[in-house]
């Protein structure tokens, strides 16, 4: 699979990441089985604890359209490392489907993990 679009619409997000605490951008693009693609920036807030990172940004955006399934999301960040989701993003995502693929780049090479990979053991009530 290639995932360059994906990267791609994640990086363009990034541009709009808010972030006046931290200074650190993130961007994200979730594609849904059908094809489409959400993104998402990370939006801080001066209480801090109501900052919402990218990747919530971009499944909220998608699931409040009405989607449920979701084949990948891209990562990317101002850093030059890989950046991996938060944990609490990890359980976020968790809700529709471990299977879901995770794109992370450090602007040299890709990884593709699975969500199940990193989130072992999710809770789940069901
Ligand atoms: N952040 C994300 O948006 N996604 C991640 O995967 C890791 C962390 C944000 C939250 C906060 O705005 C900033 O990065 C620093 O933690």
């Amino acid at each position: 699979m290639d995932y360059s679009n994906m990267i791609a619409k994640a990086k363009e997000a990034m541009n709009f990441a808010y972030t006046k605490y931290s200074n650190f951008n993130v961007g994200a693009a979730l594609l849904t089985k059908s094809g489409k693609i959400y993104t998402g920036c990370n939006v801080e807030n001066s209480s801090y604890g109501a900052t919402i990172c990218a990747e919530r940004v971009a499944f909220t955006k998608a699931v409040s359209e009405g989607e449920r399934e979701f084949e990948a999301i891209a990562i990317v960040s101002s850093s030059k490392d890989f950046t991996y989701p938060c944990g609490i993003c990890r359980q976020f995502m968790s809700e529709w489907g471990t299977n879901l693929k995770l794109v992370v780049e450090n602007g040299q090479e890709i990884k593709v993990y699975t969500l199940k990979e990193l989130l072992p053991e999710a809770f789940t009530e069901f």
